[in-house]
């Protein structure tokens, strides 16, 4: 049983991010991936704006989609990754910004068709997550959608006790050798509601461990 909770740690050595993400997920994390381009970047032209790109694994689907993508992260060496991993795309496809997520608000206001968070929102505080979630809102045109993939907590008693069962000793391992892990959100799309959008769907895969939920910004 794989866990999501060394995606911290992961995040430490960027040139094997990818091959460990997908170990970790049993390659779930390429379907995810590949259900969050195909919602976002529904037709070529879209203006994307992607937060948390790692090392452009969403953003180069995106791309391959015919969308144009602001991408943004935090993490200098994570972006590098994603700078080489695109480094053949069409001019002016894609822009990149090395910046943290709650900085979006210096972003033009509705001036992005779709929003992209995968998985990084768990890697924030409930008061940032809050914040970035009412900010991509105001970035969107009204209409534009939110795709949001992460880690989240299984909706069933049974399924979250084995997930704290099995998640605990990796989670502590974790932060023995990076001193941080992520935080599996309890109610993904309540959080998306309550920060203005209107929730489309959730599909979720890893016994309920990894969701996807699409929403829409009000038109
Ligand atoms: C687990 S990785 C996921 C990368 C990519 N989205 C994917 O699905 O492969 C999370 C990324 O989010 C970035 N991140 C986390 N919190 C962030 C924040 N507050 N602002 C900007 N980037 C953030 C990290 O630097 C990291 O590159």
């Amino acid at each position: 049983m794989s866990s999501l909770a060394l995606m911290r740690w992961l995040e430490s050595a960027p040139h094997r991010y990818d091959a460990g993400m997908r170990w970790l997920t049993l390659g779930r994390v390429s379907r995810v991936h590949a259900a969050v381009a195909e919602a976002a970047a529904a037709k070529p032209e879209v203006r994307i704006l992607e937060i948390g790109c790692g090392t452009g694994a969403i953003t180069a689907l995106l791309v391959e989609r015919g969308a144009r993508v602001t991408a943004l992260d935090q993490n200098p060496e994570m972006l590098e990754q994603a700078r080489a991993r695109l480094a053949a795309a069409p001019p002016g496809a894609v822009t990149w910004i090395e910046r943290t997520a709650s900085e979006i608000d210096a972003l033009p206001a509705a001036g992005f068709d779709a929003a992209v968070a995968g998985l990084c929102l768990s890697e924030m505080s409930a008061g940032e997550r809050a914040f970035v979630l009412r900010e991509l809102a105001l970035r969107l045109r009204p209409g534009g959608a939110l795709v949001a993939a992460d880690e989240v907590q299984p909706r069933s008693t049974g399924q979250r006790l084995l997930h704290a069962l099995l998640r605990g000793p990796q989670a502590a391992l974790a932060w023995l050798i990076a001193g941080s892990t992520s935080h599996p959100i309890r109610d993904l799309a309540g959080e998306v509601a309550a920060a203005g959008f209107e929730v489309r769907s959730e599909r979720r895969w890893l016994l309920g461990r990894l969701a996807v939920v699409v929403a829409e910004r009000p038109r």
